[in-house]
Parts: C-alpha cells; sequence; structure tokens
C-alpha cells in the first residue's frame, strides 16, 4: 500500500472519530472506502491539502462541519425509485396493512423526501393515508428541510412520472402537485401525514411501534455492525408480522436479526418480521 494512501487513512480515522467526539455524529461504522472517496471530493471544496488540515476546519470552525455533513453523506434519490418495489408494496403489502385500524410507517434515510412524498401517494392512492402517520427521518438537517417543503425542480417531473406510472400510479401524478415558476410543490393535504425528524441510525434508539419501515439505500454505506445495530433498531421497532423495505442492492442475508425475519419478496426485498421474533 502506498505511503500516502496509509497516511490518507490515519488521518480519516482521526477526522472521524474528531467529528464524533466534537459533534455526535458517528461515521465510525461507515464502509470506508465509500467515505474516502467523498472525503477526496470534499479537500478541494475546502482548500485543504490534507485531511489533517480539514479535522482542524472542522474543531476550531463550527460553520464547516454542516457543509462536510453534505458530502459524507450521499443524497441521491428519486421519487418510486425501483418502481417495482413500491408495485410489490401497493400489490402484496397494503392488502395487509389495510387490516390495521391505523398505521405507523418509517421512512429512515429519507433524504430530499422523495421516498416519502412516493409513499403518501401511494396510501393515499390505496385510501390509507387518512389512518396513517409516516415518520420520515435523516441525519442531514438540510435534506431533511428540503423534504419538508416538497419542491422540487420541473425538470425532474418526467422521470418522477415515469416511475409513478411503472409503480402502479392509480391516476396522474399531477393530482398531487402544483406548479410554478419552474417548481412543483407536492399538496399540503400529503404533508398532515408527515413527521420530519432527526434521528441517526448509528446513535439514536427506537421511537414508536410501526407496521412498516421503509429503508432504502442507506444500509449500503454501513460498515457490517453498523447495519447490524440499524436491523436491531428496525426489528424493535416492527410490530409483530410488521414488515422492513430496503434497497434494490441490500439483503438480510448475513444479518445478525435474518432469523427473526421472512423473506416476504425477496425480489423486492421486502420482509416481514416473524410473529414470535
Ligand atoms: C442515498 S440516500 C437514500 C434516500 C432514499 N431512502 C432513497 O432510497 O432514495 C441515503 C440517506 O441516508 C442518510 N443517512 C446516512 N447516515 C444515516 C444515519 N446514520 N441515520 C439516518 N440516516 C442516515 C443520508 O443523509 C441520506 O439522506
Amino acid at each position: 500500500m502506498p505511503h500516502t494512501r496509509r497516511t490518507f487513512e490515519i488521518e480519516q480515522q482521526l477526522l472521524v472519530e474528531a467529528i464524533y467526539r466534537r459533534y455526535h455524529y458517528d461515521f465510525r461504522g461507515y464502509a470506508q472506502a465509500s467515505l474516502r472517496r467523498r472525503l477526496q471530493t470534499a479537500l478541494a471544496r475546502f482548500n485543504c491539502e490534507t485531511l489533517s488540515q480539514l479535522q482542524h476546519l472542522v474543531l476550531h470552525d463550527a460553520a464547516v462541519f454542516p457543509a462536510l455533513l453534505q458530502y459524507l453523506t450521499v443524497q441521491v434519490s428519486d421519487m418510486f425509485r425501483d418502481p417495482e418495489y413500491f408495485l410489490a408494496l401497493r400489490e402484496k403489502v397494503v392488502p395487509i396493512l389495510r387490516t390495521y385500524p391505523s398505521l405507523k410507517i418509517w421512512i429512515a434515510g429519507c433524504s430530499g423526501g422523495e421516498e416519502v412524498w412516493s409513499m403518501a401517494i401511494l396510501l393515499r392512492e390505496e385510501g390509507l393515508l387518512e389512518r396513517s402517520l409516516i415518520y420520515a427521518t435523516d441525519i442531514n438537517a438540510s435534506a431533511l428541510q428540503k423534504a419538508e417543503a416538497g419542491v422540487y425542480d420541473i425538470e425532474r417531473v418526467p422521470g418522477f412520472t415515469d416511475n409513478y406510472t411503472r409503480a402502479g400510479g392509480a391516476g396522474s401524478l399531477s393530482e398531487h402537485y402544483s406548479a410554478a415558476y419552474g417548481r412543483v410543490v407536492f399538496d399540503k393535504s400529503l404533508r398532515r401525514h408527515v413527521v420530519f425528524s432527526d434521528h441517526s441510525l448509528a446513535t439514536d434508539s427506537v421511537f414508536a411501534e410501526m407496521q412498516l419501515i421503509s429503508c432504502r439505500n442507506v444500509l449500503i454505506y454501513f460498515e457490517r455492525p453498523l447495519q447490524d445495530r440499524a436491523v436491531g433498531l428496525f426489528q424493535e421497532s416492527l410490530c409483530r408480522r410488521g414488515f422492513l423495505g430496503l434497497g434494490s442492492k441490500e439483503s438480510l442475508r448475513f444479518s445478525a436479526h435474518a432469523a427473526q425475519f421472512d423473506e416476504f419478496l425477496p425480489g423486492e426485498r421486502i420482509y416481514q418480521k416473524k410473529a414470535q421474533a
């Protein structure tokens, strides 16, 4: 391993430790190679030659950390991302959710809100939104603000609409937003059913009993012990026979908690907590 690479690794560990001690954001269990790539990009943005210089800024200038957080967390998202996942929720999970008098749904790692509005629209079209409360959580405060605003560039709408249709959309996506000044804003009637809050899968605990948890494209950034921590939280948060949906590249196969779940729809990464778990 080249000397510089090893030095980068040492500095990366020290920076992550400094962030944890100073700001209580815990990136120690994140996949190191992917963090390294993102930190390499961040160096240029902060005019730093080394991560030690960046660490100095992070420790001594409180304005730097929120900006660095944008590099440490990946913010890519889409509405009805992987439409077949949402189609499976609609066709196979909703009929079971319908049997509950009220529903709590947790979108963990909600980024800019695309997944939240997709879920709210699906529930509305299935007649379940009125009895639902969606908890949308993330560690990135500016992503949460964006999610709550529910405002997106109009250029993204054709992609959203295509996914919505492929996900079994029952009407027209345009029934759920209004457009103005090159942007669309999702309906306030959807928002009444969503609570946004700061929650970290790395450091926080369980907060309610859920019928469905959707945590997509978050665990891929974690190493195995942190994945296990997060899945442990999900397992504790779910009611018996509650559902857990993961991203298309994620699975419970190697999880310490795999035995507590049945593979409800393995192709769509939808699991169901066992009755006795
Ligand atoms: C790639 S986005 C996924 C967005 C959405 N779930 C989707 O699949 O389109 C990953 C999100 O996980 C969030 N995240 C990263 N670490 C987290 C943690 N420890 N707890 C909660 N969310 C976290 C990031 O801030 C980011 O918004």
